[in-house]
């Protein structure tokens, strides 16, 4: 690992108080950042982890936030139409985008009903322009983890989780995942502020496996998620953490 690791690992008694802690800390980055450049970025994950954040933010923040100011992307997108269950744009529209004014313009959804390749490549066009110059850096990257310490879309040993050049590519989860669409290592690595939002004691051996003293984190994609400049900071539960030793130094 080049990057000495930089994460700030906090640790909340359960789901809710990680989820509160994440929404009130997604409130102070975007803040922050409409103060400083005028708007703000964030790329979003999906899954069930983030459900009762986006609902905290849908529900209590509508009006905390600019929203005009404020930019949606997401980390990766399940290859289902945006009407499915399982779209990763979807939940987060029910739960949160149709509860703010937030413009339509100003939401990047990945089309996932699309050709995976060619989806891929337009979303990186898209992401591109919506940058002004040189590699994308969003203000803020949200992820979660799953249990073979996979983030986003970057599943283990895949050639997307190696991927060192593209923004945006597609990605095989295997039978029961299907495609996806996922941003890759260089452009979530070059983030200013990421969180990784873990909880539940089904995660407690892989959040180990990651953040604990093997070495075997730089085999996991969540592992070698490490801003090159930004923050890194892990929201857990007690349950997902009770496996943790913390690293030594
Ligand atoms: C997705 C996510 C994915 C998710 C993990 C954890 O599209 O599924 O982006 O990376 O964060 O699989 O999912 P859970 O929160 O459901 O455990």
């Amino acid at each position: 690992m080049e990057t000495p690791l930089k994460e700030n690992i906090r640790i909340f008694p359960d789901h809710e108080a990680a989820s509160r802690s994440a929404a009130s800390l997604f409130l102070k980055f975007a803040g922050e950042s409409m103060g400083g450049r005028g708007t703000f970025s964030v790329a979003l994950s999906g899954g069930a982890t983030p459900i009762r954040m986006f609902n905290i933010i849908g529900s209590e923040y509508a009006d905390a936030v600019q929203w005009d100011r404020v930019h949606v992307f997401w980390a990766d997108e399940r290859c289902v139409p945006a009407d499915s269950g399982d779209s990763n744009f979807g939940i987060a529209y029910e739960l949160f985008l149709s509860q703010v004014s937030i413009p339509d313009g100003n939401i990047h959804r990945i089309r996932g009903e699309g050709d995976p390749s060619k989806e891929a490549i337009r979303y990186e066009q898209e992401i591109r322009a919506a940058f002004p110059s040189g590699l994308p850096a969003f203000d803020l990257v949200i992820l979660g983890m799953g249990m073979d310490g996979h983030t986003a879309s970057l599943f283990p040993d895949t050639d997307a989780a190696g991927e060192t050049e593209r923004l945006v590519t597609s990605s095989y989860g295997g039978q029961h995942r299907g495609w996806r669409i996922t941003l890759t290592l260089p452009v979530l690595n070059n983030a200013k502020n990421i969180f990784f939002l873990v909880t539940g004691s089904e995660k407690a051996g892989i959040v180990a496996r990651v953040l604990g003293e093997s070495e075997e984190r730089e085999s996991l994609p969540a592992g070698l998620v490490n801003p090159v400049k930004g923050k890194l900071i892990w929201f857990l539960d007690e349950s997902s953490a009770r496996k943790l030793t913390m690293r030594k130094g």
